[in-house]
């Protein structure tokens, strides 16, 4: 009998990232797909003259590479407006906390966000997220928490909804109702939670709209009593957690978190040793945001080392957003994160593919080119995996495969 696919790639190498410390490379190879998802992976294909395949759709893929669709699974991808003026700001010497602290940072996205309609957000969203399937993302994780009322929260988490929807990707969407406090609770902040965890977040869950929660655990954010309050509440709805936690300082964020089986805890830089086997004991992934760490000219680094001894999975995203990292790169993160990390690129692509599918629990079906998992795919042309983080801008994807189909080419 003879196979019947609906589409086949062929003449391409694959770094399948389904072993642990290299790529997991089959070299001329052809990927067979059926229904969305890899049904057969067959190597050394030009050694095998008997394997003749119906095909009919079949792309030659040149002799270039195949990866897993790669993983945003940290943005603020939807707000309103942009904070330039607070960029020439920090030039001239500010810094992101005192700008914070006078009514600027969150603040000011979230006045811009509040004005802006559904529809408006929706267009400005669509055309960031643009960007990065143009590089070869086919999954992403977007963050409410630039409205931090429930109208706006709603607001937000329906645009990301309707970005699942309509676009080619797939959102995973995060209630961070406790991003900031807004201005009308100033001086208020456990007022504030109050609203988030008894209102804004079961009202969200009751729609259906929120698929975790997050808070920014953090000096100019939310201490750690006040997290927990958020992480008990999103408990008691069977909602899972993750965390900003250790960008700036370090509250003990990560361990709190671990608590919680935390499916991520993100940025790190100010993460101590000790807390490390916490997140190995919880499956939680770490994930590292370069861009955010260059933006705000961060020097401390995220404790790598210890990560690695401990086996904790790193995950890399972009944290898109538009205060400390106006970034619509994946791949320029994968670039940073080896130059300024020290990950090797091994890891920074592990990072925005099985770690990061990981990072957003979608691991059982993404982030691997393997049998069996959906095929989200993306052709890229060049020689080597390390040169997807070794060049710096650029964009060398040649075709991104979603669910089976061709998204881009
Ligand atoms: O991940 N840390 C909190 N949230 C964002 C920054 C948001 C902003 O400044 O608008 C972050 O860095
Ligand atoms: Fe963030």
């Amino acid at each position: 009998m003879k196979n019947q696919f609906e589409m086949v790639i062929h003449n391409i190498n694959i770094a399948t990232m389904a072993t642990t410390d290299d790529y997991g490379v089959i070299h001329d190879a052809a990927i067979c797909i059926n229904q969305g998802k890899i049904e057969r992976i067959i190597k050394q294909v030009s050694q095998q003259p008997d394997i003749t395949l119906d095909i009919e759709t079949a792309i030659d893929g040149q002799g270039g590479w195949i990866t897993p669709g790669l993983i945003d699974c940290h943005t603020h991808l939807i707000y309103g407006g942009n904070r330039a003026n607070e960029f020439e700001m920090r030039l001239q010497g500010a810094t992101y906390q005192e700008i914070a602290q006078s009514g600027g940072g969150i603040v000011a996205t979230v006045n811009a966000t509040r004005s802006s309609s559904e529809d408006e957000l929706f267009k400005l969203a669509a055309k960031r997220l643009s960007y990065l399937i143009d590089e070869g993302v086919t999954s992403i994780e977007i963050k409410s928490g630039y409205g931090l009322d429930l109208k706006t929260e709603q607001k937000m988490l329906q645009v990301a909804k309707h970005l699942d929807q309509f676009s080619p990707v797939s959102v995973s969407k995060t209630f961070l109702g406790a991003h900031t406090v807004p201005p009308e609770f100033k001086g208020q902040d456990d007022a504030y939670i109050d609203l988030v965890c008894e209102t804004m977040m079961p009202h969200l869950h009751q729609l259906g709209l929120i698929d975790c929660v997050d808070a920014f655990c953090e000096n100019v954010g939310f201490t750690t009593a006040q997290t927990e309050r958020v992480f008990q509440a999103a408990k008691q709805l069977g909602l899972p957690v993750k965390l900003h936690a250790e960008q700036l300082s370090d509250l003990g964020g990560s361990a709190l978190a671990s608590q919680y089986d935390a499916w991520s805890v993100d940025h790190l830089e100010y993460l101590s040793e000790h807390d490390i086997p916490l997140l190995k004991n919880s499956g939680t992934v770490a994930t590292l945001l370069p861009g955010a760490f260059y933006f705000l000219n961060e020097s401390q680094l995220p404790p790598i080392d210890g990560l690695r001894k401990h086996n904790v999975p790193i995950a890399i995203a972009t944290d898109s957003n538009p205060g400390t990292s106006p970034c619509l790169s994946l791949l320029l993160m994968m670039n940073m994160a080896t130059t300024l990390f020290k990950l090797t690129p091994h890891e920074a692509l592990a990072g925005v593919t099985r770690h990061a599918a990981k990072a957003l629990r979608i691991d059982e079906k993404v982030g691997m080119v393997k049998e069996g998992m959906q095929a989200d795919l993306v052709l890229w042309d060049i020689e080597t995996p390390a040169e997807l983080s070794y060049r710096m801008a650029g964009n060398p994807c040649r075709a991104v495969i979603k669910n089976g189909k061709v998204i881009l080419n």
